[in-house]
């Protein structure tokens, strides 16, 4: 079956102030397609992502969602027409950051729960359901009742991925997810991850794992200074680099044993 494409990125621009971060980057993602994004530091991974789920207004190009557009520059100055445009996106795109993001006021399973109450106006009693299954999911359902500052670097990322997991969402994005962890921990988060990427779920993921990327990935973006300058399967892009640019990156970074 020809698979559908859930996200496209079209020529996307963006510059803070003189610096300019993106520059015309395209990116398509297929449902199912696990794509990882691999890039030295201020290459623009970080921005990419957070341009995807609009944390941060694009300066020009598209985004299209399912095939229906949430940006453009035509409507970029609408602003009732992408407001409603980003909340639907964020009800089915969800993030996993580097460093966790967790509410730190709330127990697990409160943040597990906050998104689906709120944003998708879930009946209480069913997101509670929802959260128990997906913190089993992750490891965490001994850990439902305690405060993020009670746990792990480990089993707060996992608790994180849960409160993503519970929005259901079509895509998730990870930015560097294990990259805040002592190796011992990365190990149990990288398990999850791949995990999820066995079940047929959209992911893009911004990592230095450079073990990860190849493990998991279909497709494999490289970026550097704000453009995508290869870019393909992993065999092609470890095994057949082309760039130099990606050849002196791949001899920079480490292949851990995740
Ligand atoms: N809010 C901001 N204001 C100004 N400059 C920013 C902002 N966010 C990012 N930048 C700059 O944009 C460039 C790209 O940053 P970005 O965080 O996207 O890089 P990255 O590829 O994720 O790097 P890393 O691997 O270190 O996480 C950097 O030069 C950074 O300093
Ligand atoms: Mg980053």
């Amino acid at each position: 079956m020809e698979q559908s494409t859930t996200l496209e990125l079209r020529n996307i621009h963006k510059s803070y102030g003189e610096l300019k971060v993106l520059k015309g980057v395209d990116l398509s993602a297929k449902t199912g397609q696990i794509i990882t994004i691999i890039g030295s530091s201020g290459s623009g991974k970080s921005t990419l992502l957070r341009c995807i789920n609009q944390l941060e207004k694009i300066d020009s190009g598209e985004i299209y969602f399912n095939g229906n557009v949430i940006v453009n520059d035509e409507i970029s100055n609408k602003s009732k027409i992408i407001k409603e445009n980003i909340n639907d996106l964020r009800k089915r795109v969800s993030m996993v950051f580097q460093q966790f993001n967790l509410w730190s006021h709330m127990t697990v399973i409160q943040n597990v729960t906050e998104a689906p109450t709120s944003v998708l106006k879930m009946r209480r009693s069913e997101a509670l359901e929802r959260a128990r299954d997906v913190l089993t999911r992750v490891g965490l359902e001994d850990k439902l009742n305690e405060y993020p500052a009670n746990l792990s670097g480990g089993q707060q990322q996992r608790a994180a991925i849960a409160r993503a997991l519970a929005m259901s969402p079509e895509i998730i994005l990870f930015d560097e997810p294990t990259s805040a962890l002592d190796p011992e921990l990365e190990h149990e988060v990288v398990r999850v991850i791949k995990r999820l990427a066995n079940e047929n779920r959209t992911m893009i993921l911004v990592t230095h794992d450079m073990k990860l990327a190849k493990d998991i990935s279909n497709y494999i973006l490289f970026m550097d200074e704000g453009k995508i300058v290869e870019k393909g399967s992993p065999d092609v892009i470890f095994n057949n680099t082309k760039t130099d640019r990606l050849k002196k990156f791949l001899e920079t970074v480490s292949f851990s044993n995740t």
